[in-house]
C-alpha cells in the first residue's frame, strides 16, 4: 500500500483536500457528478476544514457532489448531537454548496425490521450513481474501516454491525461514559470501499501505528479489515510521521 508520511495532520490534509478538489473540478469539465464516499471521527475534519476554505476562498464548487457516507450509529436521531448527519453538516455540508439532495447518510432511524432493505437500497443507490470515485476512510484501532469490524467479509454490503467493545470505548468520551454509545451501527460494506476507484486512508497519532503496520505489513485478513485493502488498485495511506512510526 503507498503510504505518504508527512510532518503532520494539516499537511497531508491539504494534499488529500486538493485531490479531492481536482477530480470535483474534473468531473465538472465533463459535466459529470463527482461520487465521493465520506467518513466522520477526528481524522477527516481537517480535510473537510480545507474543503470548506477552498470553496471560500477559490470558488470550488459542491454542486456535482454526490456523496455517501460510510456509517451511522444505530439507533440514532438525526438531530442529536452524535449523529453523523449532524456530524457531516456541522464539518462540511453546511458550509459549501452541495445540494440537499445529494448527501445520503445511513439512517439511523428505520425501523430495525427495515435494515436489510434500506441497506439494500443504500447499495442500489451507490450503484445506479456509477459507484464511489473517491472513498475517503480513517481507521479504527482495532483495524475496522467504516463499521466494518474484524471478522468482516471482503464481499459484506450495507448492513447493522455489532460494534467493537474497543470501538465503543473510544467514543465512550464524546458520549459522556461508555454505556451511553450506542451497540450498533450501520455501515457501508467492505465491497462498496473495496470498488471505488480511488480509495484513501487517513490515520494520525501514535495510536493508529500498530494497525497501519498491520494493514501496510500484514497478512491479508478479516482481523484487520483495512488490510484488504493491499488488494486495491489504486489506494493510498496517508499518515502523519507518529502513525507512520512502526512501518519497517
Ligand atoms: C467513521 C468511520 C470509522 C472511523 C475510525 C477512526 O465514519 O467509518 O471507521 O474512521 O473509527 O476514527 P477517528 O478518525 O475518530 O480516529
Amino acid at each position: 500500500i503507498p503510504t505518504q508520511i508527512y510532518a503532520d495532520a494539516k499537511d497531508a490534509s491539504r494534499a488529500v483536500a486538493q485531490e479531492i478538489a481536482d477530480l470535483i473540478r474534473a468531473k465538472q469539465k465533463e459535466g459529470k457528478n463527482c461520487v465521493l464516499g465520506l467518513a466522520t471521527g477526528s481524522s477527516p475534519k481537517t480535510v473537510y476544514a480545507e474543503l470548506i476554505k477552498m470553496h471560500r476562498e477559490e470558488g470550488l464548487s459542491f454542486k456535482n457532489v454526490v456523496s455517501f457516507n460510510l456509517d451511522e450509529y444505530y439507533p440514532m436521531q438525526p438531530d442529536s448531537i452524535h449523529s453523523y448527519v449532524r456530524f457531516m453538516r456541522e464539518q462540511l455540508f453546511d458550509h459549501v454548496d452541495i445540494p440537499k439532495e445529494n448527501y445520503f447518510i445511513p439512517d439511523g432511524t428505520v425501523p430495525s425490521a427495515l435494515i436489510a432493505d434500506f441497506a439494500q437500497r443504500y447499495d442500489n443507490k451507490m450503484n445506479a450513481m456509477g459507484g464511489i470515485d473517491f472513498q475517503l476512510l480513517g481507521i479504527g484501532g482495532n483495524g475496522h474501516i467504516g463499521f466494518n469490524e474484524p471478522g468482516s467479509l471482503i464481499n459484506s454490503r450495507t448492513r447493522l454491525m455489532t460494534l467493537d467493545h474497543s470501538t465503543r470505548a473510544a467514543a465512550a468520551m464524546e458520549f459522556g461514559g461508555l454505556h451511553h454509545v450506542p451497540k450498533k451501527a450501520i455501515t457501508m460494506g467492505v465491497s462498496s470501499i473495496m470498488n471505488a476507484k480511488r480509495v484513501v486512508l487517513l490515520a494520525w497519532g501514535e495510536r493508529k501505528a500498530p494497525m497501519i503496520k498491520s494493514s501496510v505489513e500484514g497478512p491479508v485478513s478479516e482481523l484487520v479489515p483495512a488490510s484488504y485493502l493491499q488488494a486495491h488498485p489504486n489506494v493510498a495511506f496517508f499518515v502523519d510521521t507518529r502513525a507512520a512510526s512502526e512501518l519497517t
